[in-house]
């Protein structure tokens, strides 16, 4: 039996959302927070962090940035562990609104570590990002690889992260744990994303934007995969450690759209685009380290993690109808 007081930085996000519900189903004291902020709809936050309450779990709207505000959250609730997961995700959108990253990404982060400084026995398990690997043309990716050319702003935070733990791990003790996570995927997901939005797109009969031929690959992993993992890592509690938490079976966007497909029951409308700027080929994660270290073991394939989904996504949004044609939705 467990029985860790861990804070969840980022509760109301998805990552955040699954591994709250599942350290306190586990028998941890679990306390969240949230910014609640609007880059994608702040009603689906509201909704997770209402189940979050439901089950007994508070969620504090702050800004991780806020002076004091982490300080406060590890001295009232005697916190053990810090789940640190809020930070401004998207690749795409770090292009646009760089400002977005510096505050929550770098800011933040330095935020949470001063924090820490003060409290060098909790430990810290941090989200980084597949994102690290950038132009890796190598692949699997491996921890080991040289990870100096992010091809995106977004990856060169989280990278900055990654070498931030390990500066302060050397020079006030603090035990930090990355996980670079891979394409995460599954009910309470993130708008945002290439599977969520296509479902949308998909049943609206509104054009899909495909980039790069539908060739671009991507090592889609299911949430309740990344939370067993990331529930291990805090387990382990190693001194300086970095992971990578993926599927390892990639999967191209042309078959990710023809299982949505199948299970819509309903054609999409491509609209084909080259490859932006930023995105990259492929990400597969090899994870011999985390199945030796933390017993990572993928097991939910794609057909049925996105089976979970959109079985999730037609009660959430009972207005989505499967099957309709295009001409019935005129
Ligand atoms: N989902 C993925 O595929 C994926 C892949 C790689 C890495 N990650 C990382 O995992 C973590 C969780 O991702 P997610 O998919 O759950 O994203 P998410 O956007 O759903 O959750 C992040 C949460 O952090 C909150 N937040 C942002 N800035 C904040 C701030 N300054 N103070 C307090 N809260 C703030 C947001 O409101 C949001 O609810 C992020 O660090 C993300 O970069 C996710």
């Amino acid at each position: 039996m467990s029985s860790k007081r861990v804070l969840v930085t980022g509760a109301a996000g998805f990552i955040g959302f699954h591994s709250a519900l599942a350290l306190k189903a586990r028998g941890d004291f679990v306390i969240g927070c949230d910014l609640f902020n609007d880059y994608y709809d702040p009603n689906l936050k509201k909704a997770r962090a209402e189940l979050l309450y439901q089950e007994g779990i508070e969620i504090q709207k702050l800004d991780i940035c806020h002076p004091l505000a982490i300080e406060t959250l590890l001295n009232s609730y005697q916190i053990t562990h810090v789940l640190h997961l809020a930070a401004q995700a998207g690749v795409r959108h770090s292009m646009e609104h760089p400002e977005c990253y510096v505050h929550s990404n770098l800011n933040g982060f330095i935020h949470l570590l001063e924090a820490l400084k003060r409290f060098p026995e909790v430990k810290l398990i941090y989200a980084s990002s597949s994102s690290v690997y950038g132009t890796n043309s190598k692949i699997p990716f491996a921890e080991s690889d040289l990870t100096d050319h992010p091809a995106s702003f977004y990856g060169a935070t989280k990278k900055c992260n990654e070498i931030t733990a390990a500066s302060y791990h050397h020079v006030y003790g603090i035990s930090c744990t990355g996980l670079r996570y891979f394409t995460v995927y599954g009910p309470w997901g993130r708008p945002d994303m290439a599977y969520f939005s296509f479902t949308r797109a998909i049943l609206e009969g509104i054009p899909i934007t495909v980039y790069g031929e539908g060739k671009l690959k991507r090592d889609f992993t299911y949430i309740d995969d990344i939370v067993a993992g990331t529930l291990s890592a805090i387990d382990l509690g190693a001194p300086l450690e970095i992971f990578n938490l993926g599927n390892c079976h990639p999967h191209s966007v042309t078959e990710l759209i023809e299982h949505l497909e199948d299970l819509l029951e309903k054609k999409a409308i491509l609209n084909f685009e080259p490859m932006p700027r930023g995105d990259v080929p492929m990400t597969y994660a090899d994870i011999s380290k985390s199945k030796n270290q933390i017993n990572f073991e993928p097991k939910v394939n794609l057909k049925d993690g996105l089976t979970h989904f959109i079985n999730w996504y037609l009660s959430h949004y009972p207005s989505a109808k499967k099957g309709a044609s295009l001409h019935s939705l005129r």
